[in-house]
């Protein structure tokens, strides 16, 4: 493994690191947020509900910024800025996204667009605004968020959903191969996850071999796991973090 210039001298994984994560207002981007804090990340947070993220982030060390990802104007206007703040970039996280689910035959044009807008064409905007900075860096790390329903849409009604986070896995893949060597680039695949999009829905738990969903906490640290040293041979990759979900 080649030394990392950033590489921390303390225990913390992410010590010296400057990261952006998006949809940090609420679920997993949140608690990623929260435990890359610990790690000794600088985080640069992003979210359309600023207010939620004020509230979430008091008193702690991070840049935050109210931004409607699918608006690529904003996004590279913010982007730049936060880059200057933190004086770089060095890694993406990717978990601002939507779900709607419904009959395919009553599935709006606009529906559809706004889910693939959001969850695919979003998360490859700030993608596109990171490169900049990403790429002065040797360790730089993407992590997206798609989903178990990219890789096993074996439930009605998530023809737009599973249609963005297959997007997602293949976007992961094509800019691993994109921006190799000096960014690394996965996604992790949750099933269902204890978060505000999840409620409303019931997991069959049947169906997961740990027969429970997961705590936000549990797809945190597998992204952490992949921004961390610790990946330092792992780009391409789509890691289930499913429970099981999707082996069988
Ligand atoms: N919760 C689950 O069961 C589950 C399962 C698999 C995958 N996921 C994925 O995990 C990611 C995080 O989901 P979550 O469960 O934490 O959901 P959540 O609803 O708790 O959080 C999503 C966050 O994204 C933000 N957001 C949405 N659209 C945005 C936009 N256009 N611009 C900026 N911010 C926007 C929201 O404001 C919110 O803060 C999503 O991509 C979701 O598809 C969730």
């Amino acid at each position: 493994m080649p030394d990392n210039p950033s590489k921390p001298s303390n225990n913390a994984r992410l010590a010296g690191r400057r990261i952006v994560i998006t949809g940090a207002a609420s679920g997993i981007g949140r608690v990623t947020a929260g435990l890359f804090i610990e790690e000794g990340a600088k985080v640069i947070l992003l979210d359309r509900n600023v207010d939620a993220l004020r509230t979430a982030f008091e008193g702690l060390d991070a840049v935050i910024a109210g931004v409607d990802i699918t608006r690529e104007e904003k996004v590279a206007e913010v982007i730049a800025h936060a880059g200057k703040t933190t004086g770089g970039i060095d890694g993406v996280i990717n978990a601002a996204g939507i779900m709607v689910t419904g009959p395919t035959a009553e599935l709006s044009p606009q529906i559809w667009r706004q889910v693939i807008d959001v969850n695919l064409s979003g998360s490859f905007f700030v993608i596109q605004s990171c490169l900049p900075w990403l790429r002065r860096n040797e360790f730089s790390t993407i992590v997206n968020v798609a989903s178990g329903a990219g890789l096993l849409p074996n439930a009605p009604g998530l023809a737009a959903y599973a249609a963005s986070k297959g997007g997602v896995i293949a976007l992961t893949k094509a800019l691993a191969a994109d921006l190799a060597p000096n960014v690394r680039v996965n996604c992790v695949c949750p099933g269902m996850v204890d978060t505000p999009m999840a409620d409303g829905f019931r997991a069959n738990v049947g169906n997961y071999a740990l027969k429970r969903i997961a705590a936000p906490a549990e797809i945190a640290r597998a992204m952490l796991f992949l921004t961390s040293l610790e990946s330092s041979y792992v780009t391409g990759a789509t890691l289930a973090v499913d429970g099981g979900r999707t082996f069988h």
